[in-house]
């Protein structure tokens, strides 16, 4: 939001280099987050002490009221939550927020403006207040077709956290695979975490790495939202679980890419007790306060059965006490205050969302030309699907979220980049679709449109190659920026 250099020394970091957790327990674990990323990329150890400190060379991290922050008064809570103000000068460097997760926001920025001189780190004197457009910031990834472990997890977790997101949302299921084992469900899990798209991994999460995952994120100020996708996108469940088929026998598994085939049988006692299960677990094991229940493209039911699945889901996701996301799909099942959808599909659906929004419903945008980051970049991508058009660097940068759809801006939650996974095995080929382009995304996000421009985005990339060649991360050079030779492929 505002920027400010000032006059003097730069900070520079010396052995010895203290984090402070001035603001009790929750401060700290941002602090140890700091000091492990300070240390690592400086090689110093880095100390974190609790007691105040005024002393040289030391990096502060304090809880404070909105005023002094400098949140602006008619800022909605879930924005002031994360904002944050940084000063750099020369013997001390102060983060101050009124929360945990701004204190993750500051400290970002904080790594984001280090330059290398001499073999020393240094920081320029400023003065940086901010705070994001949207609340949601999301990444949703598709683990379902093709699989990531928790290690790839936590190397996206990572990259959210350098660009600020705030929520990953994980496509858990789908026709190909069935990714989360679950209790009550045992069978889900164990025999369609085996299959997969042609190609493709297989795996699970178990409750322990489940649990590992949303306590990485937490502490990166992201909130985890799991997606078992119904009525359709079902085939693994109708594999797994031989009473949801109307035979009593379990479909064969499936492994193409095509959509829309497969449902829930609205008919059968066994739906009913699959969605209650299915549901009424996700919603305990999930601590933010959302549970995806899917809802996109259903091809083989009418529309009063598939409104009443969809409903069947949400209320078992009420019943655990979350709220609702869908997909766009369902704004014609789903409405109120506690319901989230998702948009991606400008083809369609454009009037349901806009009846759902004034119903209360508020609104994701991730609208596929700009936002799906599965897409080639151009017809030479070796990665990626084409159908909603080729998406070039520019592409992910230059929209505006409120142009999307008339609905009014306080219905708009934010912002949600995606990456399926027909073409990905693994998590080099996601970052090579998600970088740069996720950098894009998630600056639209976060920046009001009066202070972001392409020309200033392609002339702050190029560093950002540097740190993800750093990273050993892989990532496209697209063309529109004149990024470091000898860095991407
Ligand atoms: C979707 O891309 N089917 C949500």
């Amino acid at each position: 939001v505002s920027v400010i250099a000032v006059e003097g020394d730069p900070f520079v970091l010396r052995d010895g280099v203290r984090v402070v957790a001035a603001g009790g327990t929750t401060s700290v674990t941002t602090a140890t987050l700091v000091a492990e990323r300070i240390g690592r990329a400086t090689g110093f150890p880095v100390a974190v002490v609790q007691e105040p400190d005024h002393g040289r060379s030391a990096v502060v991290l304090r809880l404070a009221e909105r005023g002094e922050v400098g949140v602006p008064d008619d800022l909605p809570d879930e924005l002031a939550a994360e904002a944050y103000r940084l000063e750099v000068r020369a013997d001390r460097v102060d983060v101050v927020a009124t929360s945990g997760v701004g204190l993750v926001r500051g400290a970002v920025t904080f790594d984001q403006l280090a330059t290398v001189h001499n073999d020393t780190f240094r920081w320029l004197p400023c003065t940086v207040v901010d705070h994001p457009r949207f609340a949601w910031r999301g990444l949703t990834v598709d683990v379902a077709r093709s699989f990531l472990d928790l290690d790839a997890l936590r190397q996206v977790l990572d990259v959210m956290l350098l660009y600020k997101l705030s929520v990953l949302h994980l496509h858990l299921t789908d026709d190909q695979g069935w990714r989360l084992q679950l209790a009550a469900r045992p069978e889900l899990a164990a025999r369609s975490g085996a299959t997969a798209v042609e190609g493709g991994l297989t795996g699970t999460y178990s409750r322990q790495d489940w649990d590992e995952l949303v306590a990485f994120a937490a502490v990166r100020g992201i909130t985890v939202v799991p997606e078992v996708d119904v009525p359709g996108h079902v085939n693994a469940a109708l594999h797994a679980v031989p009473a949801l088929n109307p035979s009593g026998r379990p479909a064969p598994e499936y492994s193409g890419v095509e959509v829309g085939f497969s449902a829930l049988d609205p008919g059968l006692p066994e739906t009913s007790r699959f969605l209650r299960d299915v549901f009424g677990e996700l919603a305990s094991m999930t601590s933010g306060p959302w549970v995806h229940v899917g809802g996109d493209e259903v091809q083989t039911l009418d529309a009063d059965a598939y409104r009443a699945l969809v409903r069947a889901a949400a209320d078992r996701v009420r019943a655990g006490g979350k709220h609702v996301v869908a997909w766009q799909e369902a704004a014609t099942a789903l409405a109120g205050p506690d319901v989230v959808l998702q948009y991606w599909d400008q083809r369609s659906g454009r009037d349901e969302m806009v009846a759902a929004a004034a119903a209360g419903a508020r609104v994701v945008l991730s609208p596929a030309p700009h936002a799906y980051l599965d897409m080639k970049y151009d017809a030479d991508s070796r990665l990626g699907l084409e159908w909603a058009g080729h998406i070039g660097l520019r592409d992910a940068y230059d929209w505006e979220p409120l142009d999307v759809l008339p609905v009014p801006a306080a219905q708009v939650a934010g912002v949600g980049a995606a990456v399926w996974s027909e073409t990905v095995r693994g998590v080099g080929d996601l970052f090579w679709l998600l970088l740069p382009r996720l950098a894009a995304v998630a600056e639209v996000a976060w920046s009001a449109p009066e202070r972001r421009s392409w020309e200033s985005f392609a002339a702050r990339l190029p560093v950002h190659g540097r740190w993800w060649v750093g990273d050993g991360l892989p990532w496209f050079a697209a063309p529109g920026v004149a990024w470091e030779p000898a860095d991407g492929s």
